[in-house]
């Protein structure tokens, strides 16, 4: 590595609440992408998801519940942290930064006095303190205060590094929640939530398969479509909303289909039902390529629904003429991506490099992410 360029860790855990994804990442001295050095993941353990699934709710004592699960997520991070050191090969002096997402449990931009806030359970004094690197966290509340989502924070990163290529290219994440970035389109770069991703067809799969996911979508493709509760669900006002727009559990979530299913006179089967949210996800998707990015689109896919193959299979019965692929056909592979751009989130923080975009969340400007917990 030249002397000049920068190592960074970025560490992820998404809305689907399986865990901690980690990659160690290479800059230029100007910051510019190279690539990623090592990856490793530590999922979550049962008692720790169980956990972060209640503090999406309201309850008793979630001030104390809440500090003692970001204090579990933290020895997790810095787990992943001492597995990638590892596994790179590198000492811990070679690493310029952390950048941690945390777990968000609540998020509501722009809500309550019109300022509102997102909050990500963390500990990253912990972390700095078992890791003995800097850690920067907390990157979407300066967004917030500035009168943005604070999400999605990725599209300039998704820029960096699937950007300047000739013709549109539209890249989804599909994780918990899914998000969507249209690179150089005619109105410029575009990026928002748009809606659900696998949070939903994750509950289902775990109350009637006793599995953390359905593989590969195998179960909801061997399903049959509900046609109108397919219809109620697309009528979910948010979908209609135009960019600036994030959402997440706070919206979608079990909760939210019972009270759907609850006006269905016949509900369906659970297969079926699993169906359905399936293609429900596909067609928030595919109306949002069409509506933000129509004509000769190629479509990356990354996060984990990057291999749900019925996702997959939907998506593309959708958008004839689409070519759709995964992002590790442009170099960096689905799981990778979040976790990198964390990476990059960070290295932007520890240069007072602005990160966010205010045309992707909506904020009054541009601003410089994050905060520091320095490692001494
Ligand atoms: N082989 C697979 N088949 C179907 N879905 C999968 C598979 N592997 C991962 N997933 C889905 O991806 C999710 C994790 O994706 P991830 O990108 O980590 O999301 P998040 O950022 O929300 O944590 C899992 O919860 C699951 O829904
Ligand atoms: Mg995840």
């Amino acid at each position: 590595m030249s002397l000049a360029e920068e190592l960074f860790i970025g560490l992820m855990s998404g809305t689907s609440l399986d865990g901690v994804d980690g990659v160690v990442a290479r800059f230029s001295a100007e910051g510019g992408w190279i690539g990623v050095v090592g990856e490793a993941s530590r999922p979550f353990p049962d008692s720790l998801r169980r956990d972060l699934l209640a503090l999406q709710q309201s309850g008793p004592d979630e001030l104390h519940r809440a500090a003692l699960v970001a204090n579990t997520l933290a020895l997790l991070s810095a787990q992943v942290v001492e597995d990638l050191l590892q596994r790179c090969a590198l000492p811990r002096s070679a690493l310029q930064a952390v950048g941690s997402h945390g777990q968000t449990v609540r998020h509501q931009p722009g809500q309550h006095d019109g300022i509102g806030y997102t909050l990500q359970l963390n500990q990253p004094a912990l972390l700095a303190e078992r890791t003995g690197i800097d850690v920067i966290a907390d990157f979407r509340s300066r967004d917030v205060a500035a009168g943005g989502q604070g999400a999605p924070l990725v599209p300039p990163f998704h820029q960096a590094v699937f950007g300047g290529h000739n013709g549109r290219r539209v890249v989804v994440n599909i994780g918990g929640i899914s998000n969507l970035t249209v690179l150089d389109g005619a109105s410029g770069p575009i990026g928002f939530d748009c809606g659900p991703g696998n949070a939903l067809l994750d509950a289902l799969a775990q109350q009637h398969l006793g599995q953390p996911y359905d593989a590969a979508g195998a179960w909801s493709a061997g399903g049959t479509v509900h046609p109108a509760l397919l219809q109620l669900l697309l009528a979910e006002p948010f979908l209609g909303l135009p960019p600036p727009k994030s959402t997440g559990r706070d919206l979608f979530n079990p909760a939210w289909l019972t009270h759907h299913l609850a006006r269905l006179s016949s509900p369906p089967a659970p297969q079926d039902l699993q169906a359905t949210l399936c293609e429900f996800t596909a067609t928030c998707i595919a109306r949002d390529v069409q509506r933000h990015a129509s004509g000769g689109t190629e479509l990356l896919v990354c996060g984990g629904g990057a291999f749900n193959t019925d996702l997959l299979h939907r998506l593309g019965r959708q958008l004839p003429g689409c070519r759709i692929a995964d992002t590790g056909c442009a170099g960096l592979p689905p799981l990778q991506v979040e976790a990198a751009a964390f990476a990059w989130l960070a290295r932007q923080h520890c240069h007072r490099e602005t990160a966010s975009w205010p045309c992707v969340t909506g904020a009054r400007g541009p601003r410089i992410l994050g905060a520091c917990y320095p490692a001494a």
